[in-house]
This record gives structure tokens, C-alpha cells and sequence, in this order.
């Protein structure tokens, strides 16, 4: 089983940017918790990162025939982007949505998920963990399908 990690513009600044939002750790202690997570699961894990929309869009459509699941945090772009929802319905790639803070109880702006909408499940608010849970009930649920 082969999962993709995908996360959106920004995250690579974790334990920098607003550590009051997001934490004092960074995006290597992100990925070691993954890998770690995705070890004990017994399943097969690639983490990306882009700044860049497009970039995400292609990784994504790579992921077709390769990833059986997604796990995917679109940062910014959740609340604006079109393209990566059409991404993620063009594979049908069963993906989860998470995000590090609270979306909900922020901006009204940040209530939108367009991502989410291609989405079988969100871990919101969670803070770095809300991506191990999102691993661990991926694979549960591909298990199942
Ligand atoms: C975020 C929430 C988004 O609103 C924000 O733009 C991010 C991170 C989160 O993980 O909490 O960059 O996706």
C-alpha cells in the first residue's frame, strides 16, 4: 500500500511561521512523524511539499496508477483552489484532508475547502498529529475497500 503526503505552500516554514498557530515544530519533525507512522502501519510513504499550485496539480495526476491513497494538507490553496479539487477528482485517489490548525474557528475565509469537497475525510485542528491519524485510517480504510 502507497500513500502520498501532499502538503501545500508554507508548510516547509512550520516551527517558524506563527508558532502560536501552527506549533514550535518544524516541517523535518512533520515528515519524521509520518515516516514513522507510515513504518509502524506497514505501509509505503512519499511526502511532498510545493509553493506552487501547479506543481501540486501534477503531482497529484503522477500519483494516478502509482499512490493507492492521499493524505493532503493544501495549506492557502484549500480555500482557493479549483485545480486541485479537479486534480483530485481526476484520479479518484481516495484522499483525506488535514489541517494543522483549526480552520473553523479562524477567518471566515478559511471556512471554504474546496480540496475537501473530493475528500473522504478531515482531520482538523489537530496539529502535526491530525497526519498520523489521517495515515492510520487511510489504511484502515483501503483495507476495507
Ligand atoms: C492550514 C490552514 C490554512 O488556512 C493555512 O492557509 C495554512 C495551513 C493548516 O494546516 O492549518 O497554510 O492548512
Amino acid at each position: 500500500m502507497k500513500i502520498l503526503v501532499i502538503n501545500g505552500p508554507n508548510i516547509n516554514m512550520l516551527g517558524i511561521r506563527e508558532p502560536g498557530i501552527y506549533g514550535t515544530q518544524n516541517y523535518a519533525a512533520l515528515i519524521e512523524l509520518v515516516e514513522n507512522t507510515a513504518k509502524e502501519a506497514g505501509v509505503e510513504v512519499e511526502c511532498f511539499q510545493s509553493n506552487h499550485e501547479g506543481d501540486i496539480v501534477d503531482k497529484i495526476q503522477a500519483a494516478y496508477n502509482v499512490f493507492d491513497g492521499i493524505v493532503i494538507n493544501p495549506a492557502a490553496y484549500t480555500h482557493t483552489s479549483v485545480a486541485i479539487l479537479d486534480a483530485l477528482k481526476a484520479v479518484s485517489i481516495p484522499a483525506i484532508e488535514v489541517h494543522i490548525s483549526d480552520v473553523n474557528q479562524r477567518d471566515e475565509f478559511r471556512k471554504i475547502s474546496y480540496a475537501g469537497m473530493a475528500c473522504i475525510k478531515a482531520f482538523i485542528g489537530l496539529g502535526l498529529n491530525g497526519y498520523k491519524e489521517a495515515i492510520l485510517y487511510l489504511k484502515e480504510y483501503l483495507e476495507n475497500k
